[in-house]
Order: C-alpha cells, then structure tokens, then sequence
C-alpha cells in the first residue's frame, strides 16, 4: 500500500471535473496550458511522481523509464492504446500499467462509420466544393460516389470496437468480414452475421471495405504492408481510426495518388502529428486529427476509469485496467 496521497503527475490537460476529483483524491501536479511534454520533461515527471498519468502524445520509453525513480509504482495512461509505453520496461522495473479500455469503444466505431460514409460518398470534397464557391448547382452525374450497401467490409481486428463497429455496419447493409488473430466466440460471430477469415491476405484480396481496428503492437507494425496493399482491389476504400503504424503510409499514399485503390479514410498517422504531405493533396483521402474518441462523455468516462485504476492501487488492490503484455 502506498502513503495515502501519492503524487499523481498529469502530463496533459483533462477535463475539470476528472482534475478536480483527482486533487481531492491524490496530492496532484496539473499540466494547466496542456503543452505536450518535451522528454526532459517527462523524465522530470518521472523522477518524481509516485503515479504518472500520460496520454498517447507520451513516449514513456525505456530511456524516460531509466531515469524513473524508485517511487514510481504506477502508469496510468489515459487511453486505451499503450503503444507509447514501453511494456516490458515498464515491467522490468516493477511498474504496473493500466489502461482506460471499453469506454471510447462507441466514439471510435462510430468514427469508423462517419470515415466509411465520409471516404464512399464524397463528404469532405463535397464541402470543399461549397466553400470554394465554384458550385454551380446540382447535375445528375455530379459529386459520384460508391454506395455502401450490400458491400463487404472486412475488420482488421475484432476486438470491443471492430465488434462495436460490426454491429454499426450491419444496420447498414454491409456484410461483415474480419481477420483477427483468435477466431470470436460462435455466439458472437453468430449475432453480427461475421465471416472469420483466419488468412488476411485473403480476406483484403475480397473485400469492397476495410476497416484498421487492431491495436499497435510489434506484431502488428506495418501489417498492412506495401505487398499486401497491393492485394486489395482497386474500388477498395480503406479507413483506419487503431494507429498509423499498422499502415505503411507511404505504400499507402503512393497508391492512392496512382489510384490503385479507391480511397481512404484517415483518423491516425505513422508519425502523429506530421503525415506523409502527398495526402493532404489527394482528394480521395478524407483526414482526421486523431478524434476517434474524441467526446466530452468519453473523455470524462477515460478520466473516471483512470482514478479508479489510480485508487485501487493505491488502497493495496489490484487495479481493473492492468495491462499484462501477454494479452496485447
Ligand atoms: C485517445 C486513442 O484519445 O485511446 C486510444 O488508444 O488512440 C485515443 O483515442 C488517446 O489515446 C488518449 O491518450
């Protein structure tokens, strides 16, 4: 058990009501004006929080953990992806992470589906176009784009939000494909009508969709490489909203550009915040800035998961949201 108001240092700004509780609970050092930590910094927080509770923009690695103080007990990340956290490190020097799993589940699937519909139907050129002011009104074979329905998607990792995004597809008319390492439960596969495809390569030779909900992990960094890009069909429309890495985004923006395939729907990038600059030129791309989970409800939802992992921990139990490596 730890002393009773361990100091919990929070790398960037959170909602008011989340920072508030914490400063109840916990002896806490707010980062107010929200700026991302520079390295030194973050090796500063190490050396003297008892608990550390980062997000995405965070890279926890082993150089920022070597300079760890022996206080620290715990990482508390705010998010669900632990890609930025070196694991085993962590681990090495006894160090527990937890993780904000199931509460960004629905934002992230339903950004999913506004990336599917955006890409397919022409959403952000649509509005360009108005903005522009160059619309000359409506004409029949105006602003073309592919209808979803009755199309296949396949789902690259079938975990709480490709199942969330699984169900969301089926209400419109999408037959439901995926590849995951582990086949579903029947039961599961049964209810969202899914179809296992244990070959990837397989499935993306099939698909008309395809949607990255797979985390990052060393397994799966650059899975769909430049060769099995190459497998999809040209009509394919391809939308990531995991993590750029699983992408080789510049396989991806080269055949793009030399429309190899359809189009794509991007929320994450390789190297966040900067992207490869060939997309932002494309029109059958539609970006997005890292929103997947981006509520006020699910930001409140990742804090109040955070202090509860935080207190846990701190009253002697074991925390929900451990993130043990062998699962990843
Ligand atoms: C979060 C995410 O906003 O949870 C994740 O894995 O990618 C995002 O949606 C981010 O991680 C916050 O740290």
């Amino acid at each position: 058990m730890m002393s009773n108001k361990p100091l919990v240092v929070v790398t960037r700004k959170l909602p008011d009501v989340i920072e508030t509780r914490m400063m109840e609970l916990f002896n806490v050092r707010l980062n107010l004006d929200d700026h991302p930590m520079t390295q030194a910094e973050m090796i500063e927080a190490v050396k003297a929080a008892d608990i550390l509770v980062p997000t995405v923009t965070d890279h926890i690695d082993a150089a920022v953990l070597s300079q760890a103080g022996p206080q620290l007990r715990l990482i508390a990340s705010f998010g669900t992806g632990v890609d930025h956290i070196d694991l085993a490190t962590a681990r090495q020097r006894g160090i527990t992470v937890t993780n904000t799993p199931g509460v960004l589940t629905e934002d992230t699937a339903d950004m999913t589906m506004a990336l599917i519909l955006a890409v397919s139907r022409r959403v952000s050129e649509g509005e360009r176009l108005i903005r522009s002011g160059k619309w000359q009104g409506w004409g029949p074979m105006s602003m073309l784009g592919h209808r979803i329905y009755g199309k296949r998607l396949g789902i690259i990792g079938m975990g709480r939000i490709g199942q969330a995004v699984a169900r969301r597809a089926r209400g419109f008319g999408l037959s439901v494909h995926y590849h995951n390492r582990r086949r579903v439960a029947p039961a599961v596969e049964q209810a969202l009508e899914a179809t296992y495809w244990e070959s990837l390569d397989q499935m993306l030779a099939r698909m008309d969709i395809i949607s990255v909900n797979c985390p990052h992990t060393p397994a799966t960094y650059h899975l769909l490489s430049a060769r099995r890009l190459k497998l999809l069909q040209k009509h394919v429309y391809l939308v990531n909203t995991a993590r750029g890495e699983v992408v080789d985004e510049n396989a991806l923006t080269r055949m793009l550009d030399k429309k190899e395939i359809a189009g794509a729907g991007l929320d994450v990038f390789e190297h966040e915040p900067a992207l490869n600059p060939k997309l932002l030129r494309l029109d059958n791309v539609v970006l997005l800035p890292h929103m997947g989970s981006a509520t006020i409800e699910g930001r409140v939802d990742m804090g109040e998961k955070v202090i509860i992992n935080i207190k846990t921990f701190v009253d002697g139990h074991k925390p929900p949201d451990r993130v043990l490596e062998a699962l990843l």
